[in-house]
């Protein structure tokens, strides 16, 4: 059966970067059926719902799906939930797989390409602060933080398989000296789950000294297992390593469904000007094609040829000062499928 893809280009430079990933992807996917669909802001100001029933209808029969990215507001809109949120908890996509390679570049003033860096971040995305119970309570603004141990057993266990297939080495991220009620029931389900993964070596890591090391020795990671928000914020600083937030991209996975999105937002300082780098959302899709439609070698074909691409020089403007960054949103995209056809 032919692969098929729910496109969700949704706000911002997610208009730019979706297309560019769909490109790609049908490069080496030529059998791709793809459908679009909308969510976000846009779409709420719109008809009033940031994730239409059509949307979770089109995702739900794709089985896959491609997401930009949403603005979201900061106070609280009546009537406006997070459709990210709303998707992780409607397909109970339950891990978010965030990988950081090493960027490499040559003649860049960077040190960050001398790291050999090969690090995944497994985020659990169901709850943690994201449950999103927020209240008043007389002069207390409180926010419930959520931790189970079926959930923290199952992400667990993803990381633990993950790990497995890797450089078997496991890192539980966590915070349980001062929350030892929800990060201790996080870390010893994923403690009790490792039994079953002798060959994985455990190692625990408390959230501020993990920020400390993954911005100063990010190569001694592997695997690192962690709750919602420390995960959200961890990979963010990763993704450093990597080339920058337009770099970086991550997947929702659930039992039947995986949603793929690059980790930035809207950017809406650049949206519209044709230099948003699409990197992030054409290595989302590799991910697509590695975990969820079995296609290992289609999967590194695109991440040879990102590589490729970047180190020929095209870096969007976000690379930074040492990378001269100077390419369009296009050039990029061109130069990944000239690597492609090089390849
Ligand atoms: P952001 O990720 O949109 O932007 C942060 C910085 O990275 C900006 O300087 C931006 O120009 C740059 N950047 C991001 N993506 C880029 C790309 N593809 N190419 C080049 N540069 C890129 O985060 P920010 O500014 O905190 O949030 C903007 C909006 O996005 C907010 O409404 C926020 O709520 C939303 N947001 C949405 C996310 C999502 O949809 N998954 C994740 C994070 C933020
Ligand atoms: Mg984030």
């Amino acid at each position: 059966m032919a692969h098929q893809l729910c496109v969700i280009p949704g706000d911002g430079v997610g208009q730019e970067v979706i297309p560019s990933a769909v490109e790609v992807l049908k490069h080496v996917l030529p059998d791709l059926e793809t459908v679009t669909a909308e969510a976000g802001w846009d779409c709420f100001q719109r008809i009033g719902n940031a994730l239409p029933d059509d949307t979770k209808a089109k995702i739900g029969a794709c089985g896959a799906a491609l997401f930009g990215a949403v603005s979201s507001p900061s106070k609280k809109v009546e009537g406006y939930r997070s459709p990210i949120i709303q998707m992780r908890q409607h397909f109970d996509l339950f891990a978010n797989l965030r990988p950081t390679q090493g960027l490499q570049l040559p003649g860049s003033r960077l040190n960050v390409t001398l790291k050999p860096i090969d690090l995944l971040i497994v985020r659990e995305n169901t709850q943690g602060l994201y449950v999103q119970r927020e209240y008043q309570r007389g002069e207390e603004a409180v926010a419930e933080r959520v931790i189970t141990t079926a959930a923290s057993t199952r992400i667990g266990v993803l990381a633990l398989e993950m790990a497995q297939a890797r450089r078997k080495q496991l890192t539980i991220v966590h915070k349980a000296n001062i929350l030892p009620l929800t990060d201790g029931t996080f870390r010893d389900a994923v403690r009790a789950a490792a039994v079953q993964f002798p060959e994985v070596k455990i190692n625990e890591v408390l959230v501020d000294t993990a920020a400390m090391l993954l911005a100063s020795k990010p190569e001694q990671f592997d695997v690192v297992v962690t709750t919602n928000l420390f995960g959200d914020i961890l990979s963010d600083l990763a993704s450093v390593w990597g080339g920058g937030m337009g770099v970086a991209p991550s997947l929702n996975i659930g039992q039947h469904v995986a949603i793929a999105e690059p980790v930035h937002g809207s950017a809406p300082d650049i949206a519209g000007k044709g230099i948003a780098n699409p990197s992030g959302a054409i290595l989302a899709a590799a991910l697509l094609l590695r975990y969820h439609w079995n296609e290992p070698e289609l999967a590194l074909r695109i991440e040879s040829a990102v590589s490729t691409a970047i180190a020929n020089g095209a870096r969007t403007p976000d690379m930074g000062p040492a990378s001269d960054g100077k390419a369009t949103t296009r050039h990029v995209v061109d130069a990944v499928i000239e690597a492609l056809n090089a390849g």
